[in-house]
């Protein structure tokens, strides 16, 4: 029997290496210290130790965008970075990266993208030009009159090294823009479904031509391993790349074939992360057989520095009570509440081909006609009468008044019941 004791103790030395190795396989470095202390009010989130917010912006916007984050969205987050196509301080402790510098030479000093780039490298922002500035009109294809749009769709790439050069040991790298808003107590718990020591690409699913990819406004999420498996693919033909995002209008897409050509699959995160505001979203959408309402709400987009304001407010108060906010939860509190039979001076932005009425009440009437119709909008100034089965709140116009078919607006939600169960992406 004595015999039998080499044996079984080199099975448990072999037992004991296999830990060992497996440990040291999966194990990251301890977290490196946090970039920016945490005010004392801060509730405690340990998962962000492992996690890198990045906010892109652009030197046309930072100064009038950013600063609202500082004091609600990116407050009481450790390790942010805000990354920009030029170096400037946006607070006495907070400096912008240009993330645009390890881009070719060539490429800086000759694509026109980078005129306004080079003025303002040379020359500081008051170089900027009212035409820079010029907010232009949105359109399918984006901005194209927009010099800082133009620039913008440069940055995905390079913001990849960057990120990882700022915080190496991260799990996640969690990406938003200016005019995101993120709701953390929904977001790390989400996160938290993920098993981070894999390639992981979380985002608003969008299509162009035959490129599906994570929308950059509406925030995602990269794991490490993703980063690090798209950066070197990167860097095996960055000039190719360049060639490529010269050609192509939207950044947000070139990332997402970097990472298809990484063997990296996008998650499609809809409807937990949103392309729109609170008000201008379909909280009774229906889309890839699932319905936002249950869904815990991780972002929303398109949000001015009232609505970060406001949303932080309700965040505040709705998410004390220990209970994960719903997109239903922001219907009830956040949009219910407008909805009026009568708003004067306001766009619900029925989306209805307008039809010629004499009358804010021949407008309801023909709404009132349709058995699916729930809101309708009067332009007076057209005299214009646009209808729609999509609810929405809207925003102020001067010349529209809008109406609601509160009692089927009602049923709806009442239809759409009380999320006894939470739905989520993964
Ligand atoms: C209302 O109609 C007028 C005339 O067509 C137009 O100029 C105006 O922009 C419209 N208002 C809104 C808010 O769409």
């Amino acid at each position: 029997m004595a015999r039998l004791r080499p044996l079984s103790l080199l099975v448990s030395l072999l037992s004991l290496a296999l830990v060992y190795s497996l440990y040291h396989q999966y194990s990251l470095p301890p977290s490196s210290p946090p970039l920016h202390p945490l005010p004392s009010d801060c509730p405690s989130r340990p998962d962000l130790n492992d996690i890198l917010v990045i906010l892109k912006t652009g030197v046309t916007e930072s100064r009038a965008k950013v600063p609202i984050h500082l004091t609600t969205t990116l407050r009481c987050i450790p390790n942010y970075a805000i990354f920009s196509d030029f170096i400037e301080p946006l607070s006495p402790s907070l400096a912008t990266h240009d993330v645009l510098s390890s881009l070719s030479p060539n490429l800086l000093a000759t694509n026109p993208d980078f005129d306004l780039y080079r003025r303002v490298r040379d020359h500081g922002p008051a170089a900027l030009t009212p035409a820079d500035l010029n907010p232009d009109i949105n359109t399918p294809i984006g901005k194209p009159n927009n010099p800082g749009w133009k620039l913008d769709k440069w940055k995905f790439l390079p913001m990849l090294e960057r990120a990882l050069a700022v915080k190496p040991d991260a799990k996640w790298y969690v990406f938003m823009e200016a005019d995101t808003y993120l709701l953390w107590d929904n977001l790390l718990p989400w996160l938290r479904r993920f098993d981070s020591r894999k390639p992981w690409y979380l985002g608003n699913q969008m299509q162009i031509v035959d490129a599906i990819f994570a929308h950059g406004g509406s925030g995602f999420i990269l794991s490490r391993p993703a980063m690090v498996k798209a950066m070197e693919r990167w860097k095996l033909s960055a000039d190719a790349w360049e060639t490529a995002v010269a050609e192509h209008w939207a950044g947000d897409c070139m990332l997402g074939l970097l990472l298809e050509d990484s063997g990296v699959e996008l998650t499609w995160s809809w409807p937990m992360v949103q392309i729109a505001p609170p008000g201008e979203m379909d909280y009774f959408s229906r889309g890839y057989e699932k319905r936002p309402w249950c869904h815990p709400a991780v972002s929303f987009h398109h949000m001015d520095e009232r609505g970060i304001v406001e949303l932080e407010r309700f965040e505040r108060e709705e998410g004390g009570k220990g209970k994960m906010i719903l997109y239903r939860d922001v219907f009830l509190k956040m949009v219910r509440p407008f909805v009026q039979a009568v708003r004067q001076g306001w766009d619900n932005l029925a989306e209805g081909e307008g039809v010629p009425v004499k009358s804010f009440a021949a407008c309801r009437g023909v709404c009132s006609r349709e058995a699916l119709c729930l809101q309708y909008a009067y332009n007076e100034t057209a005299g214009e009468c646009r209808t729609s089965k999509v609810l929405m709140l809207g925003r102020g116009a001067g010349d529209v008044a809008s109406g609601w078919m509160t009692e089927r607006i009602d049923a709806v939600a009442d239809s759409l019941g009380e999320c006894r169960t939470i739905s989520w992406i993964g």
